[in-house]
């Protein structure tokens, strides 16, 4: 049984104290929901903050992306023991947005699993395909690369952890529905989980492969969480927007939790 897991994206928003504030009002708000993993990504300048804020609660750290070196001369970057240096649980590899705006290529992605598995931070690995790409029935293909090539050369061991956990979670994401209020609909989404859990037990053991949570990400919204989440191969949501604000984030929590 994969329990649900609900990733809140905060994406280049908010300051430190209005951060602390949202990561505030939520520890209240989710207290109470048991079986469901909330996990919340604020910015890099917000992290060390909010770590404090949410201590003791049962919301979870992740970073929104890492370097793949450990350290060096490399001006401007995170690296993974830095994350790690948070109480970072968690690191989101390989989204969209940075895909599109800062090129990073399958390889890269690649580098940043290792990185991050290396340095014993779970990877919250984002795949999803364009428009175009959809519109050109050519959906699963894409995934499939991407996966592969995310994937590449990484070993049933490294994704345990002691207590039974897998250090991976797949994010899919279609590039046409985040941020733009249309979400896939939950069979579209199912279809594309299937068709990852397919590739997934292809890669890794049917151990491991079982337990890799695949969430759905693109204009997750309280208004569609449930019937997503109520989805077989649906095990959780990535959310942007909606993760801004309290309760639209704890609606969709709660619409986990009920599944
Ligand atoms: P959205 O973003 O919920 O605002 O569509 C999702 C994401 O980018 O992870």
């Amino acid at each position: 049984m994969r329990k649900p897991l609900i990733v809140g994206n905060w994406k280049m928003n908010n300051s430190t104290a209005e951060s602390v504030d949202l990561a505030e009002k939520l520890k209240k708000t989710v207290k109470d929901m048991a079986g469901v993993e909330v996990v919340v990504a604020p910015p890099f300048t917000a992290l060390g903050s909010v770590r404090d804020a949410i201590k003791g609660s049962n919301i979870k750290l992740s970073a929104q992306n890492v370097f793949w070196e450990d350290k060096g001369a490399y001006t401007g970057e995170v690296s993974p023991l830095m994350i790690r240096d948070l109480d970072c649980e968690y690191v989101i590899i390989g989204h969209s947005e940075r895909r599109e705006y800062f090129k990073e290529s399958d390889e890269i992605v690649n580098k940043k699993i290792k990185a991050a598995l290396r340095n014993k931070l779970k990877a919250i690995v984002c795949v999803g395909e364009s428009l175009k790409e959809r519109e050109e029935d050519k959906t699963m293909q894409v995934i499939e690369s991407q996966i592969r090539k995310g994937l590449e050369g990484i070993l049933n061991s490294e994704l345990r952890t002691t207590n039974h956990e897998v250090r991976l979670v797949i994010a899919y994401e279609p590039v046409w529905a985040i941020g733009t209020g249309r979400n896939a609909t939950p069979s579209q989404a199912n279809e594309v989980h299937a068709y990852i859990r397919k590739l997934l037990s292809q890669i890794f053991n049917e151990d491991i492969a079982s337990n890799i949570k695949i969430l759905y990400g693109g204009s997750v919204k309280p208004s569609n969480s449930a019937e997503l989440m109520s989805e077989k191969e649906i095990d959780g949501a990535l959310v942007g927007g909606a993760s801004l604000d309290t309760d639209s984030f704890a609606q969709i929590v709660r619409s986990a939790c009920m599944v």
